[in-house]
């Protein structure tokens, strides 16, 4: 029977984030920089709001969109964040994680044949589903500018057929966020063309010593706003996103939601409820932990000589693989797995454009973030 199975969905491959963290997961004694999660707990008040919501058998359907309580807290929290506006009745969609939001966007947009720019390297949740819609995913390189989408990098890829040009920042990979002066270039670029922006914005509260800005203030009717509680609240199992978009969109995307999840789980929404009010600046304290692993791990990487781009947002650093190792992402983090036995992602999981580079993840504790960067240290200096 395999051979009936729709061939845009024999073609995919599994993501190789999971491929090669699950290559690594059971080896002991193995430091793992591989975790593209938080390493904090729930917040034990929205842990509690949780088991109430249980306690008091709210268990059934909510509406489609998101209990109109949490669709309006989440509406107050672009407002109060980002001076973003959402009615929340019509322009506000409570998804499953940001992952079911990118995918009813794209499945909402996106037809047979039209092209849709992104970022060289990239997150790799995007271009399955761009694929499946029959769209041509198209990836800008933008190692030569400092891992920054701006205008001048994606303008010459720009044509007739671009439908939807995806900004994920700040940027997972490799922590770059986009400044509002570069913003505002894409936006006024864009404004009155046939293209919607896909603004990934799943890691807006962690944010280096700058305020996230969101594209959406510059173009609210082209742009598709996706966020969520999964870095911010360190709430990725609950399965909580967010979708943004004007009412003229939002109403087609809803219908793709509606068949697709009926709505998301009313439990995690009585949570989540609890994160953007009592808990609206949950993310400050882990924020600032994560920035003081942010500096040790540029201090290390620095000593080691090694080449990386200073994240201004996010989890991770993407480390260019020095010349002396002759070998590509993938054999490079499979040695280092094995004869250091610290785990990183292989550049090449972030499309073709991160070959040649690491990521590593800082969302582990200092112990191990030292430890296991001595043990890079040595492997360095053994080679
Ligand atoms: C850039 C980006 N977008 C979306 C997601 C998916 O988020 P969620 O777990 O809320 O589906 C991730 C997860 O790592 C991510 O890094």
């Amino acid at each position: 029977m395999e051979n009936l199975i729709n061939n845009r969905v024999k073609n995919i491959e599994i993501s190789g984030i999971r491929k090669f963290s699950n290559m690594v997961a059971n080896v002991e004694g193995m430091i793992s920089f591989t975790i593209g999660q938080p390493d904090f707990p729930t917040p034990e008040h929205v842990k509690q709001a949780g088991i109430k919501a249980i306690e008091n058998d709210f268990t059934s359907y909510t509406h489609n969109a998101g209990t109109i309580e949490l669709r309006k807290a989440a509406s107050d929290f672009m407002a109060h964040k980002y001076n973003l506006h959402y009615h929340p009745e019509t322009e506000v969609i409570v998804t499953l994680g940001a992952s079911e939001a990118i995918d009813i966007a794209f499945r909402t947009i996106l037809t047979e044949g039209t092209e849709v720019l992104l970022p060289g390297p990239v997150y790799p949740g995007y271009e399955p589903v761009i694929r499946m819609m029959g769209a041509v995913p198209v990836h800008v390189d933008i190692r030569s500018h400092q891992f920054r989408f701006t205008l001048e990098a994606m303008k010459p890829f720009i044509t007739e057929k671009t439908r939807c040009i995806v900004l994920p920042y700040p940027s997972n990979p490799t922590g770059v966020s986009l400044t509002e002066a570069e913003l505002k270039e894409i936006a006024d670029f864009v404004k009155g063309k046939d293209i919607f922006i896909l603004a990934d914005e799943i890691y807006s509260e962690l944010t280096f010593g700058h305020e996230h800005t969101s594209i959406a203030g510059f173009l609210k009717e082209q742009t598709i706003v996706i966020n969520g509680l999964s870095k911010s609240h360190s709430m990725t199992g609950w399965r909580i996103g967010f979708l943004f978009a004007q009412k003229s969109i939002a109403k087609h995307i809803l219908k793709v939601h509606q068949y697709n999840v009926s709505c998301a789980n009313s439990i995690a929404q009585k949570a989540a409820y609890e994160a953007l009010t009592a808990g609206i600046n949950d993310a400050e304290a882990m924020r600032k932990e994560y920035r003081a692993r942010r500096d040790y791990v540029d201090q290390r990487l620095h000593a080691m000589g090694l080449d990386a781009v200073m994240p201004d947002g996010a989890f991770y650093f993407f480390v260019k693989i020095p010349e002396q190792i002759s070998l590509n992402s993938f054999d490079f983090a499979l040695a280092l797995a094995n004869q250091a036995k610290v785990a990183v992602i292989p550049g090449s999981a972030f499309s073709r454009f991160g070959e040649g580079y690491f990521r590593l993840s800082f969302a582990c504790s200092m112990a191990n973030l030292q430890e296991g960067l001595d043990r890079i240290e040595k492997y360095f200096i053994s080679q």
